[in-house]
């Protein structure tokens, strides 16, 4: 087992790494930390932009230059805390970050995650063995484990590091949980998101949806988009709300006062058949209108109407709307999500926050393409309205698709409670 501070340094890699939130993707996040052999930290680094340095290599680059390199030299036989293990490939835009590790004589590297990509999955650990450095992760023991029981502590001691051992590497994992499916599914992770009243409606019978939550849940919401790719929604959603989906409160412009970060609105996605449109309602939306256009992609069955035609291929050719025509139509003429979430692949789209409505979200549920769902809740009851998911062909209350509860958020009177998919749930 690894000590309290060697465990401190390594919740301090998590801490780094968020600080990449909405900027890295498809890349995952990672923080680094250089310590020299008393224990003093050296360097630190995070992985800021896709294409961008290493989490590694900035940690080492910061070592090398702080305090005018005056402590340059310690950076020989230090160790290196990584959330996730150090890249050894070459076909990337950057170099492998096991190299520099290996010139540099870092003594040991003790990583939160093995990194699942194929071109890695512990051959970056295996590299740094080969040359000689103690390396393991928490995740895998690889060569030398870390639990080697000679950390001195006593039984209650040992109890709390295993647990803060255990939530760090939890916690690694949960940090990269989008990455981790779209490098070993090439498909992305799927989350539904939806805010509904305690009585399970999203709107009214009327049709009103505005607000079932208050402006402080809300907030909460455009956070999750800040960490989104892109975030869809069916055409009557697209229709009757009229909505922008971009990230609000100000939360875009703090991320890019932080130093080097990329922060940029997700892409909007828009399912279902531009056939039935009227032409004069389509001109005057929002997602088709506004600055963010070029950003916005339309997934329809082939779309026979001239002049809906004429217009969404103007818009693409003017304004970079993205806008496919899915060969893959189902009997009902709905497109394919699978489809969908192919070409998403392809796009290197690798996380999409799915917002509704109750039809779409329902087809996400039914055909078991999702990873994670986040339910928002007021504390109100409408009575009749339009319920949050519809109908799953369910008579029996054990055939009811079950969940695990990850977290229970209270936020003012209102709760934010994401479920994880069960096994066997998820393709
Ligand atoms: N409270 C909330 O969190 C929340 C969030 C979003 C929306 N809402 C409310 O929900 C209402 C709209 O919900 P809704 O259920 O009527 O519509 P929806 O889910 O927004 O859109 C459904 C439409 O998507 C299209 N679609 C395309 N491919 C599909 C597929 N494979 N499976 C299912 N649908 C597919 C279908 O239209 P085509 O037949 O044309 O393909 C379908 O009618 C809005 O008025 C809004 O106020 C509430």
């Amino acid at each position: 087992m690894i000590d309290t501070k060697e465990l401190s340094f390594l919740k301090r890699t998590i801490e780094l790494a968020k600080r990449g939130l909405g900027g890295v993707s498809p890349n995952p996040y990672v923080g680094a930390i250089l310590v020299s052999a008393e224990g003093e930290v050296l360097g630190e680094g995070y992985h800021k932009k896709y294409g961008g340095p290493h989490a590694e290599v900035l940690a080492i680059q910061d070592a090398q230059e702080r305090d005018g390199g005056l402590n340059a030299y310690k950076i020989e036989g230090s160790t290196l805390y990584c959330s996730l293990e150090p890249c050894s490939h070459t076909n990337k835009q950057t170099p492998p970050c096991t190299d520099l590790i290996i010139r540099k004589k870092i003594k040991k590297v003790v990583i939160l995650s093995v990194d699942p990509n194929p071109a890695v999955n512990g051959s970056g650990i295996a590299k740094l063995l080969a040359s000689g450095i103690e390396a393991y992760s928490l995740t895998r023991n690889s060569g030398n484990s870390g639990n080697n029981g000679n950390s001195g502590s006593n039984g209650k001691e040992i109890e709390a590091e295993q647990s803060l051992e255990n939530t760090l590497v939890r916690e690694a994992y949960k940090l990269n949980q989008v990455f981790f499916k779209y490098i070993s599914k090439h498909q992305p992770f799927v989350h539904l998101k939806w805010a509904q009243t305690l009585d399970g409606c999203v709107a009214t019978k009327g049709g009103d949806s505005k607000w079932v939550t208050s402006e402080n849940l809300r907030r909460e919401g455009h956070k999750l988009r800040l960490t989104y790719d892109a975030i869809l929604v069916g055409i009557n959603t697209f229709l009757n709300d009229n909505p922008k989906l971009d990230v609000r409160y100000s939360l875009l412009e703090e991320r890019k006062a932080l130093d080097d970060v990329i922060a940029r609105n997700p892409y909007r996605i828009i399912v279902g058949n531009f056939n039935k449109l009227n032409l004069t309602v389509l001109k005057s939306l929002t997602m088709l209108n506004d600055e963010l256009v070029n950003r916005t992609i339309i997934f329809t069955p082939e779309v026979f109407t001239k002049e809906i035609k004429h217009f969404l291929y103007k818009l693409r050719d003017e304004r970079g709307l993205r806008f496919f025509e899915t060969k893959n139509v189902l009997a009902n003429s709905r497109v394919s999500l699978q489809e969908v979430l192919n070409q998403l692949a392809s796009l290197k789209i690798s996380s999409m926050l799915v917002e509704g409505g109750p039809t779409i979200t329902t087809e996400f549920i039914k055909q078991k393409l999702f990873d994670k769902i986040s339910v928002f809740m007021a504390a109100k009851i409408v009575g009749e309205g339009l319920k949050a998911i519809g109908d799953l062909s369910i008579f029996k209350m054990s055939d009811s698709i079950n969940f695990k509860i990850d977290e229970v958020e209270h936020i003012g009177e209102e709760l934010a409670i994401t479920l994880r998919n069960c096994s066997g749930l998820s393709k």
